[in-house]
């Protein structure tokens, strides 16, 4: 009897003897490969604020694309402007580079990663196969330091000779030589400069305060051999006139007009700095200003504010965006040129962000290639700065859903609607004036009333 226990037990120890030293070295190794980790990653703990953080990490990943599988690598190395830009992004990754030094200079960088990937006999070969416009973009991309033709009057755009205080919102409006009419509806209308009074929504809690605005209007340059007529002299005078001109020696085409933010937000870390809201957008849009000065008055008000200011934008918010692969179209970009989903990024009928956010994008675009959309490469700016755009709903970029448009003070109701032609600028205007009292404190468009309104998902640049 006690024999046959004695050899239970000796079954039981041989059994499970290896077990028990398997999982004391299963808890060793965990902890080696943990204190390993925490010894790499330490040194990078407080991640800098200008390095690429991976998609993944973000504050607000409720739009992040993340991959299906983890151990899928999103390499997609045979689309040009990826490969260019993988490189880059690695170079400045904390996690893979804890200690890449910061400041130096990164337009080297760019330079040496463009002229790499170039020469190689891959990528020559798929250039040859890139439509026309696209291999005209790529002849460029490398060359942002454009001269500046025309230089505003004021230091940071035209506004009031008297401020008291810094202004609160300067309006950066992208424009081409021939639309003047544009410009001048603007300047009569939304884009009056000087002290404007925010939108009273409360009538008993009387004035809502204002801001001083200032305007400043982005351009290219036509050719005048393919226009027929030369611009630059009426456009001298005007910019004598109002002192709002902002005009580059490029090329005004729809693919160069990321060329026009880079340049803007140099141009702006070097003459705005006490600017605290930059509204940018197109000329053919409604802004109603006196709403956008009580909404951003808001922001400042709120607790925290001193901190959320950093990252703070907002507009019509597209999330996980699919690139137009249709080539007729004025936005189609061909798979050879860039693989993936597009980063969230804001409409760029027009989007608003802090003075702050704006010099923060000016660093990290220098180590950004450039792309040919516009709002895109901004969304590619800010997913590498950790930053999500807000979405709003009063930013109409793509036109008031339905019927919406015919009810009573919904003009009063929005922030920005895309998109409207001078005359029509100039009516919507004088109404928005003329319905002032009888619509006094209707609140702005939101999410709620979305949901019911329109259930459809936003297709985006298709
Ligand atoms: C307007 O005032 C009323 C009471 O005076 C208040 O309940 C309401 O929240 C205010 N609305 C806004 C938009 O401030
Ligand atoms: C951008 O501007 C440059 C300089 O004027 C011009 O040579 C180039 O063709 C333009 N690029 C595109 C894609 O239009
Ligand atoms: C555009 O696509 C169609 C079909 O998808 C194709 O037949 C046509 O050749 C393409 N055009 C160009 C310029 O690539
Ligand atoms: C931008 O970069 C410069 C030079 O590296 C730095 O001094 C400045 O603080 C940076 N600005 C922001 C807003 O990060
Ligand atoms: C995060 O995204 C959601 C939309 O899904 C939005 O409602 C929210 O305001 C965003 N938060 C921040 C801080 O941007």
């Amino acid at each position: 009897m006690a024999r046959c226990h004695c050899r239970w037990c000796n079954v039981f120890i041989c059994m499970c003897s290896p077990c028990i030293c398997l999982v004391l070295l299963f808890i060793y190794a965990s902890i080696m490969v943990c204190m390993d980790m925490q010894s790499t990653i330490s040194p990078s703990r407080v991640i800098e604020e200008d390095r690429f953080v991976a998609p993944g990490t973000l504050r607000n990943n409720s739009f992040a694309p993340l991959p299906n599988t983890f151990w899928k690598l999103h390499w997609h190395g045979d689309a040009f402007w990826n490969h260019l830009q993988l490189s880059i992004d690695r170079h400045f990754n904390p996690i893979l580079h804890p200690n890449t030094k910061l400041g130096f200079d990164d337009s080297t960088l760019l330079r040496q990663s463009f002229s790499e990937v170039i020469n190689l006999d891959s990528t020559k070969k798929n250039l040859d196969k890139l439509p026309q416009h696209i291999q005209e973009f790529v002849g460029y991309m490398n060359i942002r330091d454009y001269a500046t033709l025309i230089q505003p009057d004021g230091v940071c755009g035209a506004g009031a000779k008297d401020e008291r205080e810094p202004p609160l919102l300067l309006l950066a409006i992208k424009t081409t030589e021939l639309n003047f009419k544009n410009r001048q509806a603007i300047r009569q209308t939304w884009g009056q400069v000087g002290w404007m009074a925010g939108q009273k929504r409360n009538s008993s809690r009387g004035d809502e305060g204002g801001g001083y605005i200032r305007r400043v209007f982005l351009l290219g340059k036509e050719n005048p051999e393919e226009l027929g007529v030369d611009l630059s002299e009426l456009l001298q005078i005007e910019s004598q006139r109002y002192g709002d001109i902002l005009q580059w020696n490029f090329k005004d085409t729809f693919f160069n007009l990321t060329l026009k933010d880079v340049l803007f937000w140099d141009w702006f870390s070097r003459s705005c700095s006490q600017t605290r809201f930059v509204f940018k957008g197109d000329d053919d849009v409604f802004v109603n200003t006196p709403n956008m000065i009580t909404y951003l008055q808001e922001q400042l008000k709120k607790p925290k504010a001193h901190r959320t200011m950093k990252d703070f934008m907002v507009g019509d918010v597209i999330g996980a965006a699919i690139p137009n692969r249709v080539n007729n179209s004025k936005y189609f970009i061909p798979d050879t040129f860039y693989q993936g989903l597009y980063p969230t990024y804001a409409g760029g009928g027009g989007v608003v962000y802090s003075g702050l956010l704006a010099k923060r994008l000016h660093n990290i675009s220098k180590r950004i290639h450039l792309f040919p959309i516009d709002d895109v490469y901004v969304g590619m700016c800010m997913i590498r700065l950790n930053v999500y755009p807000i979405h709003h709903d009063a930013f109409l970029t793509f036109d008031f859903p339905g019927k919406e448009k015919e009810e009573r003070c919904s003009y009063h109701r929005i922030l920005l609607v895309h998109k409207r032609n001078p005359n029509q600028i100039i009516k919507l205007w004088e109404d928005v004036k003329k319905t002032q009292t009888q619509c006094q404190g209707v609140p702005l468009r939101n999410a709620a009333k979305k949901e019911k309104k329109d259930k459809k998902p936003k297709q985006a640049k298709l």
